[in-house]
């Protein structure tokens, strides 16, 4: 039996699937959050180009992938399927462990799967730069590096507290040629009003959205660029499960269980959503999101219209939420601390198609170094909560007496997420669940809008 199971060139997709044509209950619409009216194509193209708004509305089953993108694509893609055949010996199991390899892209993790079509529609539509905001620093390089690859200059925001942990991200994305700000920032209003309220904040995901939204809104060459949560992310991002089926067949093989971490949402869904189509037609299979207990959206989230930043800049969007001005711990999985999901993957997850489960940290990357002894691979701290998450189903198998086909997404490596390791070596990282008390003072915050 192979352990890489790889697609030649020629066999990448060259159309994205959209989910939402086959969803019994689709997300509902993003909402002008004046109006509480869904959102008009003109609410969205202050920040976005028209070829991504109207991915963001599509019911087509199908979207043509463009050949300028697909072009970059094969700089990477196919990339590989890979059965865990030392992880398996390694836990003794009878199960079959797949993973797909996403940290082959040269910018170490699957956001370049989207960068690349945003960065390419947005140059197509005339625009000179593009903003965004960055946690663990792999969509800010992704971005920047897409950016690169098209010719639009890029400013990222990036989370203060990954901003200092990861000297390491900056320097890439210096080398791709973008300018990144540590946010909270004082450049914008939004930023301006966090360091006053709160000078030594850590920032956050929601904090550094709205100060890219704000810098985007404000200059008329100037789009925004999300890196997950959105339609259109989950769209391009579906060329993970399109290829991983793909490569099930040549293996003579189908998943029983299916397994991404979870920030927003888009390494998960890329993964799953084709595999959830099986499941509407009737497969047998579970699908996992696993997320951090620090930041627990799915599973202790409630599933309210919420906004996707903190300053309450963007359209209000029907998701699993811990309410927008929450501020996660400084877990070192810096790309999952973000307060929403998905709406895709949060109607999925009422309709019980998808199912979701919180890992602490100090299991995480236990998990992660066994899996890095067993195959090599250093996993990005986000990636590891996919890992924790098979092992502990490996060990339910165990004691069920039964075998398992079991994949999920190895999003990213973690060679520029070694400070985390020592860290954890050191014996400086602690769980962490996020205080209940804290999670229902920023619910009450919500607006006032039921999904
Ligand atoms: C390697 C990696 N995996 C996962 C995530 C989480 O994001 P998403 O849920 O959108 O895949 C991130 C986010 O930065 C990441 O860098």
């Amino acid at each position: 039996m192979a352990t890489k199971i790889t697609l030649e060139e020629r066999e990448i997709p060259r159309k994205w699937y959209n989910i939402v044509a086959d969803m019994p209950n689709k997300p509902g619409p993003p909402l002008n959050p004046v109006t509480l009216e869904p959102a008009k194509p003109e609410d969205l193209s202050a920040i976005f180009p028209m070829a991504l708004i109207e991915q963001e509305v599509s019911g087509e089953r199908w979207i043509d992938i463009p050949e300028k993108v697909l072009e970059i694509l094969t700089l990477w893609r196919p990339s590989p399927l890979y059965r865990a055949h030392r992880l398996e010996e390694a836990l003794d199991t009878p199960c079959h462990i797949y993973y797909k390899y996403e940290g082959v892209s040269p910018a170490g993790s699957h956001k370049l799967n989207t960068s690349v079509p945003q960065a390419y529609y947005n140059k197509e539509a005339g625009v000179r730069r593009l903003t965004t905001e960055t946690g663990a620093g792999q969509w800010g390089t992704a971005l920047a590096l897409a950016c690169n690859f098209v010719g639009l200059d890029c400013t990222v925001y990036m989370v203060k507290v990954s901003y200092e942990q990861k000297p390491y991200r900056k320097s890439q994305m210096a080398i791709y040629g973008a300018e990144v700000i540590p946010s909270p920032s004082p450049r914008t209003a939004a930023g301006r009003k966090v360091l006053a309220e709160t000078p030594d904040s850590l920032g956050s995901l929601g904090i550094a959205i709205s100060e890219a939204v704000e810098d985007a809104a404000s200059h008329d060459d100037t789009n925004y660029a999300l890196g997950s949560v959105l339609n259109h992310v989950m769209l391009h991002q579906t060329i993970i499960g399109l290829e991983a089926k793909e490569q099930f067949k040549k293996a003579g093989d189908y998943p029983d269980i299916v397994i991404g971490c979870f920030g927003g949402g888009s390494n998960f869904s890329g993964l799953a959503l084709p595999f959830v189509l099986d499941k509407i037609n009737g497969k047998d299979i579970r699908i996992i999101a696993a997320e951090p207990a620090a930041c627990p959206t799915l599973t202790r989230g409630v599933f309210n219209y919420d906004f996707g930043d903190t300053a309450g800049l963007t359209p209000l969007l029907p998701m699993y939420t811990l309410g927008h001005d929450f501020v996660p711990a400084g877990i070192h999985a810096g790309g999952l601390r973000y307060h929403g999901a998905a709406p895709i993957a949060s109607q999925l997850l009422r309709d019980g198609l998808i199912e979701a489960q919180a890992f602490t940290q100090l299991g995480v990357f236990e998990a992660a170094c066994l899996f890095a002894r067993a195959e090599g691979i250093v996993p990005a701290p986000e990636s590891a909560h996919a890992i924790k998450c098979v092992l502990d189903e490996v060990d339910k198998c165990k004691e069920a007496g039964t075998s398992k086909t079991i994949v999920f997404n190895l999003s990213g490596h973690g060679l520029l997420d070694l400070g985390a390791y020592d860290a954890y070596f050191a014996g400086k990282l602690e769980d962490y669940q996020h205080p209940q008390e804290l999670i229902e003072k920023a619910l009450a915050r919500l607006p006032k809008v039921p999904a």
